[in-house]
């Protein structure tokens, strides 16, 4: 194969260590079919750094001083497509098996508490915050949080502006437009989301496969499309963290394609497509 005579080649070799780090510091499986993907993705990298060559950019990467590259190498590979809305049913079962709850958390002042983890741009997390919040309107005054986490920096940082293009905004109904953004007053199409939202909302950034700092538990995980990036003994981590990160009656939602092998070995039983209640609570959802 004849390759563009300026362009910075990867390896077999280099590709693989740049797996292996992927894989060790973050849980991305990266096949060698991503090889071209790879390349491509980490050619930008390169051009900022300045270096001309694969080979320079392993030996920055090995480097001391190249260790803060780790984190914009692997935002390189991450992949961060998001949609609102995403996958209805999951916003029908916070409405029938959670809401009951929350109404009866606000009632006795009572903490709710939701994470996004693998939140992308942050549609996720307002699209439950929207979704609630119209249900429950005052869920905007109750003790009623929802944290979005993330491993790449820049989505965190997108997430955190709260401002979506007119594209990205695809997914959300024009009363919801009109009662939950605001205009960002640019003169272009981009809206913010309103202050309810966003003091509701808070975004930062973690690695799934470093300890996580939060210190209360969750009513409901959102985990969707992100353990599809990560192998059976990667994910088999994560299970017995997100089992005991959540409430007795807290359920855990992934994405389509995903699913917890064996969920009862991982203390979860599930109760619909993709989501997941604690097994020792399963019996209060089946009644
Ligand atoms: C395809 S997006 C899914 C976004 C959203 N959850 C959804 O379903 O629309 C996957 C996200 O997971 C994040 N991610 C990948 N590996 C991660 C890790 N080890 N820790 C935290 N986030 C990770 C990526 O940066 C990316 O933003």
């Amino acid at each position: 194969m004849r390759h563009p005579p300026d362009l910075p080649q990867l390896d077999d070799q280099q590709f693989d260590a740049i797996a292996a780090l992927a894989y060790r510091e973050c849980g991305l499986k990266l096949e060698h079919e991503k090889k071209l993907m790879v390349q491509s993705r980490l050619r930008h990298r390169l051009r900022a750094l300045n270096l001309d060559s694969f080979s320079s950019y392993s030996e920055h990467i090995a480097s001391r001083v190249g260790f803060d590259e780790h984190r914009l190498m692997i935002s390189a590979l991450t992949t961060n497509v998001s949609q609102f809305f995403r996958e209805a049913h999951h916003f029908r079962l916070l409405s029938d098996r959670l809401m009951p709850l929350f109404r009866q958390r606000i009632q006795e002042n009572e903490r709710i508490r939701i994470w996004s983890a693998g939140c992308s741009k942050g549609q996720e997390p307002y699209s439950i915050a929207m979704h609630l919040l119209r249900s429950e309107p005052k869920l905007a005054t109750a003790d009623f949080k929802i944290l979005g986490t993330d491993i790449d920096p820049s989505v965190v940082a997108q997430a955190r502006t709260a401002q979506f293009t007119s594209l990205e905004l695809h997914g959300v109904s024009t009363e919801d437009i009109g009662n939950f953004t605001v205009s960002c007053g640019d003169g272009q199409s981009s809206r913010r989301m309103c202050d309810d939202l966003t003091r509701i909302v808070s975004v930062n950034e973690l690695n799934l496969f470093d300890d996580w700092p939060m210190r209360f538990a969750f009513d409901a995980i959102f985990c969707r499309n992100v353990v599809i990036y990560f192998d059976q003994s990667k994910q088999t981590q994560l299970w017995p963290r997100f089992n005991r990160a959540l409430t007795t009656t807290g359920m855990l939602f992934l994405g389509h394609s995903e699913r917890v092998l064996s969920p009862q070995a991982h203390g979860f039983r599930s109760v619909g497509p993709t989501t997941y209640v604690k097994c020792d609570d399963a019996r209060v959802w089946s009644q």
